[in-house]
């Protein structure tokens, strides 16, 4: 999946030539998954129609301050496009465009949706050989780095003048692997591998019935999605659940029972700079599983269960560098018992659920937690979904690294 997938991106098209290749660049936008807007310069609009750009962009295009054709003149409003992108390119940059952008003239609504913007800019020139090696140009091209935005570099070959050279916008196709790999470089958790444990184990009493759990595997999942979305490699170790990654960059682990839990996690642990236990493992299972399926004799039957291992508790026990982060469910005493937990497993924050909490806990779209770290400090947050609950979980993850 790439980074872009869900990014809002505000197109600014200057006027150059290169405007009629972006109809392809809104196209692969758009297949990346990314919303995208479009504003154009008055002059852009010779080289490539607004209708173009809507219809493949699947939304109006912006190109004045308010639209002179509709009767009540409705204002183009440049703060909120700014506001609403998640990165603005602008592409192609003329050295128009871009000196206007250096000096703050905004006397179109590109430039001036620009300088509102608070989200990274790329700017994409393109323009003949000579103009792009104009000490004028050069300065502007300093001066917007200096501002922080993010130059595409123009590449050679044949120019609209006929000429040969260095100035022709890069290629759409180029544009798009330049932004994913600086975007994918700037995930606050790229380069680090993250293990979480998800949904129930099974244990079987024969070989047609076990000991389960009404875990849906939905906060596991919720937070192995989230956690690649940062950049993150995850392995995602996953009891028996219909839920399937939405992320395709998460390596899911199938395993049934604790014991299979168990041997996967102490499997990939040394390895990983974070592990969740986000599981409802069963603490007990059969101590003897039946062969053959158990046959109806007599009136009452009992099982003899024998512990499971503590998989979270194996874990903090070996730890090294790991940041562990486990859950605790608890229906009475909930931070006293949450605080006994961080002690015995060695964690360096719990995720409580309390049963008390409406909207918490299993089979729930939503969850109510407090968070409780190594030195006791208690955070409760808000009911929200349990997607929301899993970026506040990685945010905490992401401040760890960024304190360390
Ligand atoms: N856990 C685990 N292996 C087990 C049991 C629990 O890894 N065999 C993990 C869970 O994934 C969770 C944490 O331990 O992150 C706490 O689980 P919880 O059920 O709240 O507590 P238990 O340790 O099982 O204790 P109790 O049931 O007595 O509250």
């Amino acid at each position: 999946m790439s980074v872009l997938n869900g990014k809002k991106i505000l197109l600014g098209v200057s006027g150059g030539i290169a405007a009629y290749k972006t109809a392809s660049l809104v196209r692969l936008f758009i297949k990346a998954g990314a919303h995208v807007q479009v504003i154009m310069t008055p002059a852009s609009k010779d080289f490539v129609t607004p209708l173009t750009l809507s219809t493949l962009s699947k939304n109006p295009v912006h190109s004045s301050f308010f639209n002179q054709d509709d009767e009540d003149a409705v204002w183009n409003n440049h703060v909120d496009l700014a506001l609403w992108a998640d990165l603005m390119l602008i592409a192609p940059a003329t050295s128009n465009t871009l000196s206007k952008m250096t000096t703050g003239n905004s006397d179109n609504l590109l430039v001036a949706t620009y300088l509102s913007a608070k989200c990274p800019v790329y700017f994409a020139p393109a323009m003949d050989l000579d103009m792009y090696k104009h000490p004028s140009v050069l300065s502007s091209f300093t001066a917007l780095k200096s501002f922080g935005n993010i130059m595409i570099p123009a590449e050679s070959g044949e120019l609209a003048s006929g000429l040969s050279g260095e100035g022709r916008m890069a290629e759409p196709e180029n544009i798009i692997a330049f932004l994913e790999a600086d975007l994918e470089s700037k995930l606050p958790l790229k380069g680090k591998k993250i293990l979480i444990t998800a949904g129930p184990t099974y244990e079987a009493i024969d070989p047609v019935r076990f000991i389960g759990n009404h875990s849906s595997g939905k906060m596991g999942f919720d937070l192995a999605n989230e956690a690649a979305n940062l950049g993150a490699q995850v392995i995602l170790i996953a009891g028996p659940t219909h839920y399937k990654t939405k992320n395709g960059l998460v390596e899911v682990i199938n395993v049934v029972s604790a014991q299979d839990m168990y041997d996967a996690c102490h499997e990939y642990f040394n390895d990983v700079d974070v592990a969740i236990a986000a599981a409802a493992v069963a603490d007990y299972r059969p101590k003897v599983v039946a062969l053959q399926k158990i046959k109806k004799a007599a009136d009452e039957f009992s099982i003899e269960l024998e512990k499971t291992k503590d998989i979270l508790a194996s874990l903090g026990a070996i730890k090294k560098n790991q940041f562990l982060i486990g859950f605790a469910l608890e229906t009475e005493n909930e931070i006293e018992n949450a605080k006994l937990k961080i002690q015995k497993k060695n964690l360096d924050l719990i995720v409580l659920n309390s049963l008390q909490d409406e909207g918490a806990g299993f089979k729930k779209e939503t969850n109510k937690v407090t968070f409780i770290d190594q030195d006791f400090k208690i955070e409760p947050m808000e009911l929200k979904s349990k997607e929301s609950v899993a970026v506040d979980i990685l945010n905490k993850v992401v401040l760890h690294f960024a304190k360390s």
